[in-house]
């Protein structure tokens, strides 16, 4: 099986950024290709969702700190990316890791995740090189961001509310070569 990583061109050269997408690809392929037991399998995806939100809120939080405007658009994109990983992790315990739940996660990463950080970050990436920010440490570790609160609305993305990843998948101009 093919393994789940980020595609080399879409390093942006934050070193933060790009580590944050280097791990959450490394745990989704963990996820995907382990044949560990079901309940190994299930902290893998809780951590997953955990990293995902903590992921956007601190990019969210370098967008506020940094003054960056195409900040609305880019949050809403990242409410969608939750609903959708929410909706995979009720999927994944519902039903145990099986093909159908394997393919959900391979296309989350493979196409909207993808094409989120194609367009949407490397936009991001590009204002804060601009500006001569390439330094580590551009996103909030996560012990601050637990404790200020700024993770709390994330894990309260309402699962069922309306589900715009693919209208926001067809507003983007990047296709990559997606193979699901
Ligand atoms: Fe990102
Ligand atoms: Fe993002």
């Amino acid at each position: 099986m093919e393994r789940l990583e980020l595609p080399r061109e879409l390093l942006t050269g934050v070193k933060d950024i790009d580590t944050h997408h280097t791990e959450l690809y490394a745990w989704a392929d963990r996820i995907v290709r382990s044949e560990a037991d079901e309940q190994d399998l299930k902290q893998a995806i809780v951590f997953l969702s955990g990293y995902v939100n903590y992921h956007f809120a601190a990019e969210e939080s370098a967008m506020i700190t940094h003054g960056f405007k195409d900040y609305e658009k880019h949050r809403k994109q990242h409410r969608a990316f939750i609903r959708l990983v929410h909706r995979f992790r009720e999927t994944a315990m519902a039903e145990g890791i099986n093909d159908n739940v394997r393919e959900m996660l391979k296309k989350a990463f493979r196409v909207w995740f993808t094409n989120h950080i194609g367009l949407l970050d490397r936009k991001f990436a590009e204002f804060l090189k601009s500006k001569g920010i390439t330094h580590h440490q551009v996103l909030p570790n996560r012990g601050e961001l637990e404790s200020s609160g700024a993770l709390d609305e994330y894990d309260q993305v309402e699962i069922k509310g309306p589900y715009d990843g693919e209208v926001t998948l067809d507003e983007l101009k990047i296709r990559l070569k997606a193979k699901m």
